[in-house]
């Protein structure tokens, strides 16, 4: 079958003209093929590889368009790549390993199309495209990897024990495409993942990260989880995680398996929300219950502060994994930290306890319930429409609340200067108890948060204080 509307861009007869004027040949390879044949979209994100030099066809390329794109060139990895609309191509060399019987270290050798297919990770990724006059949109498929495609099923070209030793990212490449895609790791794949787990040491924190990340952001991220945790591989990237693992008995009481839980609250949240920092709180929000888990016979178990421990974990688990220590963090942080407070509202709504939370939350108020909605994962369906109720009435109550009272973004309505000018002082700690009195008032509903009650409050405060009006 012959796959000319997949090349219907203006890049690819240029590319073609190109490798034509070397007289080399060239195929389109690996995710844009895949996604095309899935019909994910137009890939953005287009690798040539060209029986030769590819950067030699990158530069024909580049003189071939009429913007005349700079080429970025990888020596390095003998690859090149440049921009085109908003298209990025890359472009190799078709290449070959071969590996001495008494070294590891490779040695990379000019190949055929086949060489290279060969050394791809998987035979979904190592589908091609001839971009050749002679063959152009002619599929080029020596491990069967449409029927892989049509099975959902990641399989590796060659002895997968290889593939992953070769590199030992593709192991979490695997996973994260098995999420994507929902499909299935074949079973050898599997078991060589499972036994070259540890290699996944030698790779990069930020290369790690950046399949986790695709994994959270992917539909059913459980998927992926459970299969980093049956490889043994969450061990070493998330200990964290699997520290939740488990059920334990005392007396014949029992707590809940908190890793499954954790995924199941993933799974709720990537139905209503996209933001990837939200999907991570969710994914961390009990990680403090493994070092507080504790049973006594009065109230069986407990896992006390464990918001407060697993807050600060998450800034260990970013530095670890070498993420940013920036606001994202922050608001992960924030969001385990609070991760229960609207729970213990939702049996008691009362206008002050509201007013707390949203303060407390601030603009993240919203996050906050959509995080503790995913949390609920009874199967008792009486329960469950209880719960979300419960929460329907604490988010109603937050509009209530905000509306009159905007203590969302709360800024004082008597300001420092002011006391001071009220009382003839200087910067004092007086005014510090001033202005948290002011503050209580308004969060307890003893006065309104307007301007001339909270005025009213501080002349009476910074009386009891002996403080003596100025004006
Ligand atoms: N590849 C590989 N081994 C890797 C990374 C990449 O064999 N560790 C090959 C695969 O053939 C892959 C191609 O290089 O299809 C391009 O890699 P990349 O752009 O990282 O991934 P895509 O497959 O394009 O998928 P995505 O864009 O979703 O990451």
């Amino acid at each position: 079958m012959n796959h000319k509307q997949a090349l219907k861009h203006h890049i690819f007869k240029i590319i073609s003209h190109s490798a034509e004027e070397l007289q080399l040949d060239c195929y389109v390879i690996g995710g844009f093929v895949r996604d095309y044949l899935l019909e994910r979209g137009d890939a953005k994100d287009i690798d040539v590889v060209a029986v030769g030099s590819g950067i030699e066809l990158a530069q024909q390329v580049s003189k071939n368009l009429e913007t005349n794109p700079k080429v970025q060139i990888f020596k390095t990895y003998g690859t090149a790549m440049l921009r085109y609309d908003d298209i990025e191509v890359e472009f190799v060399g078709a290449r070959k390993e071969s590996y001495h019987e008494n070294s590891r270290n490779p040695i990379v050798e000019n190949g055929t199309l086949q060489d290279d297919q060969n050394r791809r990770d998987f035979t979904i990724n190592a589908l091609a495209l001839s971009l050749n006059t002679s063959n152009f949109g002619e599929l080029l498929d020596p491990f069967n990897g449409i029927k892989d495609l049509d099975k959902g099923i990641i399989r590796t070209p060659l002895d997968p024990d290889i593939t992953y030793s070769d590199d030992p990212l593709r192991m979490m490449r695997a996973i994260r495409f098995a999420t994507q895609l929902n499909f299935k790791i074949e079973e050898q794949s599997l078991k060589a993942i499972t036994d070259n787990k540890d290699r996944i040491k030698i790779i990069t924190k930020e290369r790690i990260v950046t399949e986790l990340n695709k994994i959270l952001e992917s539909d059913k991220p459980s998927i992926g989880f459970k299969l980093l945790e049956k490889t043994g591989l969450l061990d070493f990237i998330l200990p964290e995680l699997t520290a939740l693992k488990g059920i334990d008995e005392v007396e014949g009481q029992r707590h809940k398996d908190n890793f499954y839980h954790t995924l199941e609250v993933v799974d709720n949240i990537c139905e209503t929300t996209d933001n990837l920092w939200l999907r991570w709180a969710a994914l961390l929000h009990d990680i403090g219950k493994a070092p507080t888990k504790k049973f006594s016979k009065k109230v069986g178990w407990t896992f006390h502060a464990h918001e407060f421990v697993g807050s600060k974990m998450v800034y260990k688990l970013f530095k670890r994994l070498k993420m940013p220590l920036n606001d994202k963090m922050k608001f992960v942080q924030k969001m385990v930290l609070m991760s229960s407070r609207p729970i213990v509202l939702a049996s008691d709504v009362t206008d002050s306890a509201v007013r707390r939370l949203v303060f407390d939350a601030g603009e993240h108020v919203d996050d906050l319930m959509t995080l503790c909605e995913a949390d609920i994962t009874t199967k008792n369906p009486k329960k469950f429409k209880k719960y979300h109720n419960n929460f329907k009435l604490v988010r109603d109550k937050i509009v209530e609340v905000e509306e009159r009272d905007r203590v969302r973004n709360f800024q004082p309505p008597v300001s420092g200067e002011e006391i001071m000018k009220a009382f003839n002082l200087k910067p004092s700690k007086e005014i510090g108890i001033i202005k948290e009195a002011i503050k209580e008032a308004i969060l307890e509903g003893d006065i309104p948060n307007e301007h001339e009650a909270a005025y009213q409050l501080m002349i009476k405060k910074g009386k009891k204080l002996g403080l003596t009006v100025a004006v």
